[in-house]
C-alpha cells in the first residue's frame, strides 16, 4: 500500500504491552510509568484482526514489541496466532532478552522467525546502571538461548549517544565498541540506535539497519491500546476500536507525514521504538 509520498507501507510494528521488566534510563522515567488499564489493552483477537487487515492491505513484515513483549501473559499463543496469518514473510520480535531462556524454544515452535535483542553495554555495572534493574548475565543467557533455538538471524540493538556517526569511527575501547566486539565474536549483526527524544524531536538514522530515514520509512505502529500511529515523531493516531480496523489503518497511511517532527503523547515504553 502506497502513501502520499509513494512509500510502500509494508511493515507493522505491534506493541503488545506497555509493561517491562527493566527500566532503561532512556526509555522510562525513574518514577515508573502510568500503566494502561486492563480494559484499554487490546485482547489477542483484536490484535490478530489488526494484523490480518494490515496483511490484506499489503503488510508482509511484522515485528512484536513492547514494553517488553515477553511479559505479556500468553505471548506464545499470540505469536502462534500471528504466525498463522498467511502473507507474513518476516515475523520478528524486539526484546531485552532477559526472559528468553524460558521462552526462546516455545516461540520458535510457535512460528516466530527471529529476534532483535537490546544490549547497550558489556560492563555489568554499566548494564545495571542503564537498565536500573537488569543483569548483564541474564541478557547474555537470553542471547545464547535465542541462537540455540534458531531465532536467527539474531540481531543486537545497541543504543548509543547521538554523536556516534558510523561503525568505522567507533573506538574498540568505547562501550559500544565492546558490544560490537561481542556481536562479532558470536557472528551476530549489530545495529546502533542513536538515543532519541520523542518529545524534543531528536531522532537519527539507525546505523547498520533501517529506521530513522523518513524518505524510505515503510512502517506503521499499533500501540497496546489500539492506536495506529503513522509516525513515531508525530501525535497522529487512529483508534481501531473507534474507527474500525480498516479505517484506522487507511487513515494512518493517508496521513503519514513526510517526515517526523516531535511527539508529546508517546513514549518508547508504549511503542517499542
Ligand atoms: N532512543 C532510541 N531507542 C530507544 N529505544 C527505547 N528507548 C529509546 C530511545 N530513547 C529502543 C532501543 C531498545 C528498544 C527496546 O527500544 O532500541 O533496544
Ligand atoms: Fe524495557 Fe526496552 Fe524500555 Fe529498556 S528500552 S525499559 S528493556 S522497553
Amino acid at each position: 500500500m502506497l502513501d502520499r509520498y509513494n512509500r510502500n507501507i509494508n511493515y507493522l510494528r505491534v506493541s503488545v504491552t506497555d509493561r517491562c521488566n527493566l527500566r532503561c534510563t532512556y526509555c522510562m522515567p525513574e518514577s515508573g510509568i502510568r500503566l494502561l488499564a486492563h480494559e484499554d489493552i487490546l485482547n489477542f483477537d483484536e490484535i490478530l484482526d489488526v494484523v490480518r487487515v494490515a496483511v490484506a492491505m499489503g503488510v508482509n513484515k511484522v515485528r512484536i514489541t513492547g514494553g517488553e513483549p515477553l511479559v505479556r501473559k500468553g505471548i506464545t499463543d499470540l505469536v502462534r496466532m500471528i504466525a498463522g496469518v498467511e502473507g507474513i514473510t518476516d515475523l520478528g520480535m524486539t526484546t531485552n532478552g532477559i526472559m528468553l531462556p524460558k521462552f526462546a524454544g516455545e516461540l520458535k515452535k510457535a512460528g516466530l522467525h527471529r529476534v532483535n535483542i537490546s544490549l547497550d553495554s558489556m560492563d555489568p555495572e554499566k548494564y545495571k546502571a542503564i537498565t536500573r534493574i537488569g543483569s548483564l548475565q541474564d541478557a547474555l543467557k537470553g542471547i545464547d538461548a535465542a541462537i540455540e533455538a534458531g531465532l536467527t538471524p539474531v540481531k543486537i540493538n545497541c543504543v548509543v549517544d547521538k554523536n556516534v556517526l558510523s561503525v568505522d569511527t567507533l573506538s574498540p575501547h568505547s562501550s559500544a565498541g565492546k558490544v560490537k566486539a561481542f556481536a562479532d565474536s558470536k557472528g551476530l549483526q549489530i545495529r546502533f540506535i542513536p538515543q532519541m527524544d520523542l518529545h524534543k524531536g531528536t531522532f537519527g538514522e539507525v546505523i547498520g539497519g533501517s529506521g530513522g530515514h523518513c524518505a524510505s520509512c515503510n512502517r506503521l505502529r499499533l500501540t497496546p491500546d489500539g492506536m495506529i500511529k503513522p509516525c513515531l515523531f508525530s501525535d497522529l493516531e487512529y483508534s481501531v476500536r473507534e474507527l474500525g480496523t480498516k479505517q484506522a489503518l487507511l487513515m494512518a497511511v493517508e496521513n503519514k507525514p513526510s517526515r517526523g517532527s516531535s511527539s508529546q503523547k508517546s513514549d518508547f515504553y508504549n511503542i517499542g521504538g
